[in-house]
Order: C-alpha cells, then structure tokens, then sequence
C-alpha cells in the first residue's frame, strides 16, 4: 500500500504533488459544511487531471434513467448531486505568466486538511529559473454562517520584484462528470460585476432550482478592473505590483444560496446581503469563529486513542467528515454516501442512514438532530406509499431504496423492487430514537403513521403458506446484495416481523399515554382492529429458514446450504474484489457474501440473541464474508467484539477506520465513503467499549485491543455531557455539568454525579 498522506493526529497532508493521485488527493481534502461543500480542488488553473465538483445540499438534477433493457416500474429519472458554479476560481499571473501547477516547477507543495478547524491550506514554491515565489492559499467553508466560505491566497516573490494579477471569478458553465447523456443541468438567469463585487445566478434545466453565488474580492493596494462578463461567468482583476520579499494577498468571499432557503425573487439580495456581512467580519474573525465552532464540536463528538496514531487519524477523519456532510438542522437534507466529496451513487439517501449514520448522530448530537432524519421520512411518506402502489403493487408504503425527493431513483429490479429490507431500518430508526433519547413525543407526532404505513406494507408482501401455517416472504434481495431473488432472507423476515411487533407496541403506547391522538390517527389512518389481529398473526407465523446442516446458524435465506461451501481464505486472492473479477451469474451462485447480513440482523435485535448464538452465526458467516461493501467489517467487529474474539474485532475495526485515506478499495477517487464513515466509531464505540442501551439503561463492558494503551469518547445521553475513559486497568466515565446520572459498567451500576469521575477496574476478557 502506497500512503499519500502522512499520519497525524489532527492534519491529512498530501506532501509533494502527485498528478496521477490528484482526484485522490481532492477526494480526502474536501471541505463542506452541511449546506455545501466542494472537493479539494485548486484555485488556480491547473491544466492536468482533475474532477472539479462543488456541491450544494438538497440540489439535485433528475437524469433521465438509462438502462440497456426496461422493466415496468423502474424509476424514470435517477436523482444527480450536482456539480455547481465554480466559486473557488482564483486565477493568478505572476509577470505575464499564469499560475498553472501542471507547468510550472513546483517545490515543496503541501495540501493539508485541518480536521480540529475545518481548513484546508495549501503551500507551494514556483520556481522560474531562479527566481523564486511562495504561495500560501487558506479557505474554508464556515460552519458559522453556513452560506459562506473565505479563501486568502498569498504570493510571496521572495528575490525578485513581480507583478501580479489575481482574477477571482465566477463561472457557471459546469459539467457534471456522472451525466446520463453528457448534458449540461445549468441555464443562466442573471449576472452582474462591479468592482470588488460580483454575482451569478443559475437554474437547474428541470426542477427550476435556483443558486446564487456571490462574492466580494480584495487585494490590498491593488487596481482592480472588472472584466466582460458571459452569461455565466464574472470576473474581477487586481493588478499590484510586489517588491521582493512583500506578500501580496487576495481575499475571495463567497455566499452561495439557493432557493431552498431563500424566495427566488430574494435570492440576489440575500446572496448580497450575506456576503457583505462576511467581508465586514473580514477573513481572521471568521477564522477565529470556525476554530471555535469545531472546537465545540470535537467537545461532543471526539474519540481520542492512545498509542495508534494511524487508528486516531483514521476515526477523526471519519468524525469530521460525517459533520463535514450532515449537521441535522434541516428536515429535508439527509446523508448521500458520497457527501460533497463526489458524484458517484447519485441520490442523497439509502438506507445507511438509519441502519448506520443515526446511531452515531444520536450519541454525539442533540436529539433534534436525529429527529429532523427521522422527519426527512415522514416528509416523504406520501411519496412512499406512491412507491408501494404503484411500482410495486403492495399496500402501505414502501421507501425508495436511493432517493433525494422521495421518489426512488435507483434502476436495477433486483434492488429496487427486491432490496425491501430498508423499510425496516425505517422502522427501527424510530425505536433507536426513541429508545436512546428517552423522547417518546416522536412516536405520536409522527412515528405512529410511518410505522402503520409500513407494516401494511410487509402485510400487503408476506405470502401466507396454508399447509405450513407459516408467513414467507418471497422474491427479496438482503443486505448481501450477493444473492438476489431469494425466498425468506432471515434479516428481511426478521425485521419485517419485529416491525410489525414494534407497530403494536407503540399503538398500545399511545392508548395509555395520548388516547387522543391515538383516536385521531385510527380515524385518519383507517386503522382497525382487524389489521392488528392479522399483523399478530403474520408476526408469530413468520417462518424463518433452518438447515440441520447447521443447526445453530440462521439460515441466511432457503437453500443457502445448497451451494457449495467455500471459505475466502480458500479462494485464489486473484478472483478477489469478486465485483471486478466474477460475472453476476458466477457470484450470486456462489456462497460468498458481499456484506453483514445474518449479521445485521444479530446487530440490530442484539438483545434477541445469546452470545453463544452469535459466536457460532460470526464463525459461519465471516469466513464466508467478503465485506465488499464499506458497510459490511464494522457490524462483524461489533459482534466480534461482543463474542471476545478480539484480534478479528481490531482487524475489522482497521478496515472500515482507514478505508478511504488509505484508499483500501482503490476507489476513493471518486469521492469518499461518507456513510460508512460511522462504522468506524461504531466498532469503538458499540464494539469496544460494548455501549447499549436498553428500558432507560446506558450500559458499557469495555475491552481494550491490544495494540492500543487505551481509548477514550464524548458523549451525549439524556442531556448529560459523559466522557468514557478506558484503559488497560480502568475505566472512567466522567460527566460534564449535569446531574446524578446512573450507568452500568460491566453489569454493576454505578453513579456518576455532576461535574465528577466514577472508576471502575476494567475487566480482563
Ligand atoms: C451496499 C448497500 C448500500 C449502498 C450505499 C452498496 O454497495 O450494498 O447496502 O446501501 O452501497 O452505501
């Protein structure tokens, strides 16, 4: 493995060039800030390779779906990330000649990402014969005001006098690198440049989304002209001459709103607005507002690790990209599994958001934050009873397996109609809610509705067996996406069963806590006692499949057993990743398995299942398993972790912790991993440390690998501030204000008062 950039605790820096790995090097330095976010592009020209792509949330392009052959019921459109105006561009002429990485000498570059601030600076020295010029550029995309970034670019020619011009721009005429047919998604609307000031307005060719991206731009001492504007693209030039060893600085400020947050007809005087405000701070006190605002952050969410430092770069990295993508003030956005780190997946959300990300946002954001991800559903509720009628012809409500809008927009049967198993981590996304933060408000404001909705769904979609008196459920893709069109896959069944359990619970919640809404709901909703009787029914007489093979192991799915039996280690590693050497045919007949499955499901009910069940389904199953999905080794090393089986806990750890900056799957390129990112701090956190939380209890059993002297994480719980510490011979758990709160360490409980520590020995496996 070649390693592009260096370790350390807080920084990811990319020393010297590497033209070959630019698209590598932009994915690992992006920027966002929830409301946008861009890769780590140059400012500058730069006439080699690259992928220029700067994202705005919620903007997406509807594409018109191309599929070699069409089936009824695939979407018509698939929902694009959109690649929009160019905001960064900075273009720079150092005496006549412009600044072009690819052609000019270039010394000692460096592209250094800042994970405790949130700022990426580069630094570079020009050679042209021996005159010499350094160049230091900063930007970031405030997490303060979220519709602003600050870019100060500083050329130094250090022995010699130069005259430089600096065009910051504008441009609009932007391709999308994942098009369908090569189109381009933008129109212009309106321009216009003065001095120091600048704006364009674009609008999606479909959907009308408008964006506009304003700035105002300064050189000290410099003359500044304004430059013939197009349709699209506005520029400003400063011209200043710079004595030897001066530093001439320009200073590039940015808003960018659209539409989803603004009037259309406002848009302009907001992006104005906006952007003044900035300039009047001035780029060192926005600096000083992001360091600090990070810096709250990492209170809340930091996991420190002592004595791996490539683990502790690895989960920072992972942490500060989750935040980087999704800060949760906003019902409609959600978690795309590339963020604004590329374009590839399309769609902003899958089903890693509530099997995945939400356990995470839970324990290191407050509730709200989770809410709004539960709300984004129900906002789409509608949509999604659409999907279930009319693609499927089910009843209830089915959720895209890949949306933006709440359409489904992922074309392929086998997922799309098959891969129903992501409507029950809709489902238990609202028990995990639930349960973790105590807030029981959600399930009769909303949760209630999507749960009914879903459960008619799974009612509509089990086929009842009369000689078996068992419910099936037939023709289903799992979590493995290596088996497809298969009967009774044990994960599905299992939360199908459980959602319709859950469905019941909470109506009989509610009848005690809030009959009247109960009342209300039953009324709008057409619920009847008849429906409850027959999802009883379906959910004790769901039939789960078994094998005498293996009596101790859930069957993934029927006929599991039936295909030859080999293990991953016994395979030729030249066939391996099987998704770029194997024909489908030749994997789906095969019994390897892309991602937790059977797992997922020991996962997610942990509390149904002993740990001697686990430990023989994880002794089947792993060896089988191979992880093609980033998704898949954190959810093994959980239960790893949980069964004491600790070096393969540690091995599967280290590969969902370093997956993109070590670019394990050689295809970080096109963006990062952004949603299996929290697998990493779920192995520690959920694994290592063994946190659960169960009927009002937060319970940890740490163990610690043994590689590391010992580990520690912030957490919230209940509005309690805990931070837990463990060791090789302790654990301490100790809380930030508060008030008494009670925990279980290693089964015992213990109370941790306000503002105080609790240690407790920590218990050898
Ligand atoms: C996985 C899915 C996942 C998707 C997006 C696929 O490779 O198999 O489970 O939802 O990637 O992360």
């Amino acid at each position: 493995m070649k390693r592009l950039f260096a370790v350390d605790e807080w920084k990811v820096t990319e020393e010297g060039l590497h033209p070959k790995e630019n698209r590598l090097a932009e994915s690992i330095t992006s920027l966002g800030n929830g409301h946008m976010g861009m890769r780590g592009n140059f400012e500058e020209d730069y006439s080699n390779d690259t992928h220029q792509g700067f994202y705005v949330a919620g903007v997406y392009y509807p594409d018109k779906t191309r599929v070699g052959w069409w089936k009824n019921g695939y979407p018509e459109y698939f929902a694009k990330v959109l690649n929009a105006t160019n905001v960064i561009g900075l273009r720079v002429v150092i005496n006549g000649t412009p600044v072009d990485l690819a052609k000019w000498e270039v010394r000692d570059f460096t592209r250094e990402l800042d994970m405790q601030r949130g700022v990426l600076t580069r630094t570079f020295t020009l050679m042209n014969g021996t005159e010499e010029t350094k160049v230091e550029v900063v930007r970031f995309f405030s997490i303060v005001d979220k519709e602003i970034l600050a870019i100060r670019y500083n050329v130094t020619p250090v022995n010699y006098e130069a005259k430089i011009e600096f065009t910051p721009y504008l441009d609009g005429d932007v391709v999308n690198e994942d098009s369908n047919y090569d189109e381009k998604f933008w129109l212009p609307v309106d321009r216009g440049v003065e001095e120091r000031f600048a704006f364009v307005t674009t609008k999606t060719k479909k959907l009308d989304w408008h964006v506009t991206a304003s700035m105002i731009a300064d050189v000290e001492g410099a003359r500044c002209e304004v430059l013939e504007a197009t349709d699209l693209f506005v520029a400003n030039k400063f011209t200043v001459n710079v004595a030897a060893g001066e530093t001439a600085t320009a200073y590039k400020y940015v808003s960018v709103v659209t539409n989803r947050d603004h009037e259309i007809e406002a848009l302009q005087s907001a992006g104005m607005t906006r952007v003044e405000a900035a300039f009047e701070k001035g780029f060192e006190t926005l600096l000083a507002e992001q360091t600090e605002a990070w810096l709250a952050r990492w209170e809340d969410a930091d996991v420190r690790i002592d004595g791996d430092i490539e683990a502790q770069q690895g989960i920072r990295f992972n942490i500060f990209n989750m935040y980087q993508t999704y800060t949760g003030e906003d019902s409609r956005l959600n978690i795309g599994p590339k963020g604004f780190t590329g374009e590839k997946y399309g769609g902003a959300t899958y089903w890693d958001t509530e099997a995945y990300c939400l356990h995470f946002y839970l324990a290191t954001a407050k509730p709200e934050v989770s809410w709004n991800l539960l709300k984004y559903r129900h906002n789409q509720l509608p949509q999604a009873k659409e999907n279930a009628v009319k693609n499927v012809g089910m009843e209830g409500a089915l959720y895209p397996m890949v949306t933006m809008n709440g359409e489904e927009c992922h074309n392929e049967w086998e997922i799309t109609h098959e891969e129903i198993h992501r409507n029950g981590a809709i489902a238990h996304a609202i028990f995990n809610y639930t349960n973790f933060t105590g807030d029981k408000s959600y399930l009769g404001q909303y949760g209630l509705e999507v749960l009914v909705e879903i459960s008619r769904y799974w009612a509509s979609r089990v086929n009842f067996v009369p000689h078996k008196d068992v419910y099936m459920i037939l023709g289903v893709t799992g979590p493995n996406e290596y088996d497809n069109n298969v009967n009774n896959n044990w994960y599905t069944n299992l939360i199908a069963a459980w959602t319709l359990e859950y469905t019941q619970e909470v109506y009989n919640y509610l009848k005690d806590a809030e009959p009247a809404r109960l009342e209300e709901l039953v009324s709008t909703l057409g619920i009847t006692d008849a429906e409850l009787a027959k999802w009883a029914d379906i959910q004790t007489k769901m039939y789960y499949p078994k094998d005498d093979l293996v009596p101790d192991v859930f069957m993934q799915q029927d006929g599991f057993m039936d295909k030859e039996q080999i293990l991953v280690k016994d395979l030729d590693p030249k066939h391996l990743p099987l998704n770029q050497n194997w024909s489908w045919d030749r994997i789906l007949r095969s019994n390897f398995i892309k991602q937790a499955d059977v797992l997922q499901g020991l996962y997610t009910f942990g509390d149904r299942f002993t740990v001697e069940q686990k430990r023989a389904n994880f002794d089947f199953y792993e060896p089988r398993t191979v992880h093609e999905s980033s998704l898949s080794p954190c959810v093994y090393s959980i239960i790893a972790a949980e069964v004491g089986y600790e070096d393969k806990a540690v091995e599967l750890y280290q590969r969902s912790a370093r997956l993109d900056l070590d670019n394990y799957n050689n295809d970080t390129e096109d963006g990062l991993h952004i949603t299996s990112m929290v697998g990493s701090w779920m192995s520690i956190v959920h694994g290592f440390a063994g946190m659960r939380i169960q009927e009002d209890n937060l319970s940890f059993s740490p163990m610690i690998p043994k590689d590391w002297n010992g580990y520690s994480f912030n957490m919230l719980w209940r509005g309690h501030h805990l931070t837990v510490t463990s060791s090789r011979e302790q654990v301490t758990i100790k809380q930030t204000g508060g008030t008494d709160v009670t925990i279980h360490v290693y089964g015992n409980a213990v109370t941790v008062p306000a503002n105080e520590s609790i240690t407790i020995e920590t218990v050898k496996a």
